[in-house]
């Protein structure tokens, strides 16, 4: 399994906890920035794990910003994306197994790091359920085209 991880300045450090944390789950992490506290344009690393993971260069992706919005937003105008904003563990279960979420995305000035893993294991601990849940994804990556 391999994770592609990305963040803007308000997320390097949440990203370091994260990444260790999917290393001592034996996950290869794919580290796509930024590693410094300068501020950057977190649209620019939304799309960079959005196309690592549309691209299959990576299983999963998970993107961290100050709240999570901005970066996911940016992630989700990639075709085939499905990222989801979660700040407790319930919703990022759910976003795997109804919706399958194919990147996970928080805010560092929203969650501490403990909550951040506990939700970081519900999402990867959850699968896709299929069923009439696929009708629905396929609705969403249809209107992809409208
Ligand atoms: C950066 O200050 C902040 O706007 C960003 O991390 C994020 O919260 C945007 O959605």
């Amino acid at each position: 399994m391999k994770i592609a991880i990305g963040n803007d300045h308000a997320g390097v450090e949440m990203k370091q906890a994260v990444s260790d944390h999917l290393k001592e789950r034996g996950i290869e992490v794919i580290n796509l920035g930024t590693d410094t506290l300068e501020s950057v344009d977190y649209p620019v690393y939304g799309r960079r794990v959005a196309h690592a993971v549309v691209d299959g260069d990576a299983d999963l992706g998970i993107l961290i910003c100050g709240t999570g919005i901005g970066i996911s937003l940016a992630a989700n105008k990639v075709p085939g994306i499905r990222a989801a904003v979660c700040s407790e563990p319930f919703s990022a279960r759910l976003s795997r197994q109804h919706n399958d979420s194919n990147i996970l995305a928080f805010g560092s000035r929203v969650i501490g790091p403990g909550t951040a893993l506990d939700i970081v294991d519900a999402w990867l601990d959850a699968s896709f359920e299929g069923g009439r849940h696929q009708r629905r994804v396929d609705l969403i990556e249809n209107s992809e085209n409208d």
